[in-house]
């Protein structure tokens, strides 16, 4: 039996990347177990697979930010979580709080990194006409999408394509690639 990496996931949405990565969390040789969720939204529908996997969850409001990552340090600590698992959260954490968790957060980002950093990413990848995009799992550093690339997965556009298509294809492949790059990360 492996002994799993106490990992945390946060979210701010829907959270169907945290249900792929909770999914592939139970199968028997996944080098992770995911053992706190935290949102920064009460209501965020991701909320619903912690619930559903009895995994315990904590929301924290990040209107008062720095509030918001010591209540998040305070638990994470508690929990002897060693891995960061972002999945559409919406907030950009502190330098300070992430050379504590140093080399262990990581996010997944809806495009082909280092193209499209930051928010509107499908309406910027079909503006600017591309063939492919797809999604990237990469670390966290200080400056936004800008960490290390762990693994990406290239996705065709096709000329039909619209912004609500291609977050959908490329949605089905980040489920995918974010299980696999976590296995990645402790082969
Ligand atoms: C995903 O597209 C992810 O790449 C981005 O935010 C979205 C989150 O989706 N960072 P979900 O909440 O996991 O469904």
């Amino acid at each position: 039996m492996v002994k799993k990496i106490n990992t945390c996931v946060f979210i701010s949405g829907k959270g169907s990347n945290l249900n792929s990565i909770i999914k592939s969390s139970r199968e028997y040789n996944f080098p992770v177990v995911i053992k706190l969720v935290i949102s920064n939204n009460s209501n965020a529908e991701g909320i619903k697979y912690a619930k559903k996997y009895g995994i315990p969850y904590k929301f924290y409001s990040s209107k008062n930010h720095s509030r918001f990552e010591r209540s998040c340090l305070i638990e994470l600590k508690k929990r002897k979580i060693k891995l960061i698992c972002l999945a559409g959260f919406m907030k950009i954490l502190s330098k300070n709080f992430i050379s504590k968790f140093k080399n262990n957060i990581i996010n997944i980002h809806p495009s082909l990194l280092p193209k499209f950093k930051g928010l509107n990413t499908y309406k910027k990848v079909l503006e600017n006409k591309e063939i492919y995009s797809g999604c990237t799992v990469h670390y966290v550093n200080s400056k936004l999408d800008s960490g290390f690339i762990i693994l990406k997965k290239r996705t065709l556009i096709n000329k039909n394509d619209t912004e609500n298509s291609l977050k959908l294809k490329i949605l089905k492949q980040e489920h995918k690639l974010y299980p696999q790059a976590i296995r990645l990360l402790y082969k």
